[in-house]
């Protein structure tokens, strides 16, 4: 059962307006399912590649009818007729015929708008949720949300150098519970802003952008929302921050951060004095992307009481995983589909980093589709934690409100990851 009768890629626009590749499955019981493939705007330079047709005529190049049609002529010729729920084999089919190791000839969208379209159709066939096919019977874990309240970096015109100020309400009892934390910080911090005079314009994964002065305002801004919305800032909700520190790492080997010029050791220094005075517990690409003799550094300083999370570091790529848990670079892992291009290299990434016991945050793009696949897999693999942007914007609020719809079906059986994914750190 479950033969895949055909295949059709289109191209549709994603969260900024740019084109991205959505993909139907047909499989001959008529079962028919689509996903999509978001875009990332911070991206590791060792990702796999994201093909667009560069055609200055349509879209200033962004086009991805190359990536269209990759899938519609090649893919199609060689998945029709197989088994849907051959997932590794169709992955590893499509893997060989790109046949480079980034794959850069057909496009890891297109390849992943097709491995991800399957999982879906096939758990259709099975009529089955897709969170309890990828997981089986005993995934019930819902995650902590790492929502993404003030925008800086590449996300936004807002002058701060960090990316992202995400606030984890790790201390409620419930997803639902986490949400409406979430959303009433977002608000009260929206009402704080506004009342001191500042923008309350969005970036691109629904944040605030106002032109704060630096890290330690946006950090003093968000531990008063929480208070101001009746939460315990570092008990109730903690913080994180996602530095995605390539963007101000120059090639002359420095981070030109905040003013000044500062080594990877200067750096450490500063996430130290800010988890000092703030309760951040996970930090984000705190250093750049080639930069392991820094990684190393940061793990073992701040390794026991923070999240060390590798973001460019790994792009979710087993191989890059194994050398960062044999180095000892950070204690977890971000997990992006489209980094790396099937969803079973995406588990087999997430296996890696569970034997070696590191956390795994599924993760959102900054260009995002309304697709929900990601809120599936976060419960499937059973990881615990998930960032799909602030508590606003469709695109990002889909990824949540699909949590709370697994949270009702689970019902009774239903867990809250909550401060358990986080008592290695804070019990130090
Ligand atoms: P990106 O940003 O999707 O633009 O890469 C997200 C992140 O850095 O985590
Ligand atoms: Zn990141």
């Amino acid at each position: 059962m479950g033969e895949i009768l055909a295949l059709k890629a289109r191209e549709i626009l994603d969260s900024r307006g740019y084109p991205t590749i959505e993909t139907e499955v047909m499989l001959e019981s008529g079962i028919i399912a689509k996903a999509s493939v978001p875009s990332g705007k911070s991206t590791g330079k060792h990702e796999s590649v994201e093909l667009r047709d560069n055609d200055k005529s349509r879209f200033n190049g962004k086009g991805v009818l190359k990536a269209v049609n990759n899938v519609n002529e090649i893919i199609a010729e060689n998945v029709i007729g197989l088994n849907s729920e051959d997932q590794g084999s169709i992955d590893r089919l499509m893997i060989d015929l790109d046949g480079t190791d980034n794959k850069e000839k057909l496009g890891a969208n297109a390849i992943l708008s097709v491995s991800l379209a399957i999982a879906r159709a096939t758990a259709d066939e099975y009529g089955l949720p897709l969170y309890r096919y990828i997981g089986g019977i005993s995934e019930n874990l819902l995650p902590v949300p790492q929502f993404n309240i003030l925008n800086g970096g590449e996300h936004a015109d807002s002058g701060l150098n960090i990316q992202e100020f995400l606030i984890m309400p790790a201390g409620m009892h419930k997803f639902t519970d986490a949400l409406r934390a979430g959303s009433e910080v977002y608000h009260k911090l929206a009402a704080i802003l506004k009342q001191d005079g500042f923008s309350i314009s969005i970036g691109d994964e629904g944040g605030f952008a106002p032109r704060l002065k630096d890290t330690e305002e946006a950090l003093s801004y968000i531990v008063k929302a929480i208070s101001e919305a009746g939460y315990v800032p570092g008990t109730d909700i903690l913080i994180g921050i996602d530095s995605a520190a390539n963007s101000f790492f120059n090639e002359k080997n420095y981070y030109d951060f905040e003013g000044k010029k500062r080594s990877a050791k200067e750096m450490i220094e500063f996430y130290e004095s800010i988890a000092s005075m703030f309760p951040v517990i996970s930090i984000e690409d705190g250093l750049a992307e080639e930069d392991w003799d820094g990684w190393i550094e940061l793990e073992k300083t701040l390794g026991s009481s923070i999240q060390i999370i590798g973001d460019d570091i790994y792009v979710t790529n087993p191989n890059r995983l194994k050398k960062g848990i044999e180095l000892s670079a950070s204690n977890s892992i971000l997990i992006k589909l489209n980094q790396i291009g099937t969803l079973t290299e995406t588990i087999d990434t997430v296996n890696k980093a569970k034997h070696a016991g590191f956390n795994s945050i599924v993760s959102h793009r900054s260009g995002e589709t309304a697709d929900t696949f990601i809120s599936h897999l976060v419960v499937g693999l059973g990881t615990g934690q998930l960032k799909s942007g602030a508590p606003c914007r469709v695109e990002r609020l889909e990824k949540y409100n699909e949590l709370l719809r697994i949270e009702e079906e689970l019902g009774e059986s239903a867990r809250y990851a909550g401060l358990s994914i986080f008592e290695k750190f804070l019990k130090e």
